[in-house]
């Protein structure tokens, strides 16, 4: 467990009410909180509060890894990292899961997760309390044929997050050589969609039922630096839903 004002949280992927949310806790809980998007002016707008915004493609590692070195000057090393990218395409049925839907799917869910936990999987080894969050879907748990594309591309990230979990685990406690006390974990969460009170408020007659509120995400985001490490590596956890 941290204090959380000596923590440097980066939510990647922050400009959605679910990344506000997360961005907003952890704040609150007086973590210094950096945010990365792919569009400066919706960063600035919708993140006026954090401390850092980050404009950067998280699906191209070069410009990934230029952001972590701006980072580690400005900043330091960053001791968390949420990974909130997403995207959806699917319907039409198993015949017409498309080789772009696929493709894009790969590139918002998978190489942006595998680029951001890579480039700051050092640091992360390195904090007093790292940790890597992402979020996953029950649909992997319940795949019709219309999102087999979609499902296809979150049980491939959450492979990559039991690799990240598995690399943290060999650096530290299941060390061969220098086994240290567990510090650094990598997480799961588990969704069936997320919902927020301005959408419900705007759509009441949208069924959410069995929907997460992003504020959920927020606790989950503050819980994760009070839990216990050996724990939370590897952890798939279902958030609360509505
Ligand atoms: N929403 C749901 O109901 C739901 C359901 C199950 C799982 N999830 C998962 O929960 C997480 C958050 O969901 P969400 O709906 O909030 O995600 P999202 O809106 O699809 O993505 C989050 C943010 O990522 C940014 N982004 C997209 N591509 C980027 C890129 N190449 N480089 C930098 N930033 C990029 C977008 O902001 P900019 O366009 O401003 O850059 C966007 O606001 C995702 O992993 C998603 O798959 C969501």
């Amino acid at each position: 467990m941290s204090t959380f004002k000596d923590l440097t949280v980066l939510v990647a992927g922050a400009t959605s009410p679910a990344g506000v949310a997360a961005a907003r806790a952890l704040c609150d809980a007086g973590a210094t909180v950096l945010a990365a998007g792919s569009n400066a002016e919706r960063l600035a707008e919708r993140l006026p509060f954090v401390h850092g915004r980050y404009e950067v493609d998280l699906a191209n590692h070069a410009a990934v890894t230029e952001m972590r070195q701006l980072i580690d000057t400005e900043r330091g090393p960053i001791d968390g990292l949420l990974h909130l990218v997403g995207g959806w395409r699917g319907g039409k049925g198993l015949a017409g899961q498309t080789d772009a839907d696929a493709d894009f799917l790969h590139t918002q869910i998978i190489t942006t997760l595998r680029n951001t936990t890579r480039v700051f999987h050092e640091d992360l080894l390195a904090s007093k309390c790292g940790r890597v969050a992402m979020v996953s879907a029950t649909a992997v748990d319940s795949p019709t044929g219309s999102n087999a594309n979609y499902t296809t591309a979150k049980a491939g990230a959450e492979a990559w997050m039991r690799s990240v979990a598995a690399a943290m685990r060999a650096a530290q406690s299941g060390s061969k050589t220098a086994p240290v006390p567990q510090r650094a974990a990598a997480v799961r969460w588990v969704i069936k969609a997320f919902s927020d009170e301005a959408t419900r408020a705007a759509h009441p007659e949208a069924n959410t039922a069995g929907f997460t509120d992003v504020a959920a995400l927020g606790e989950a985001a503050v819980s994760l630096f009070t839990a216990d490490a050996t724990t939370l590596n590897e952890a798939r956890i279902l958030l609360p839903a509505l």
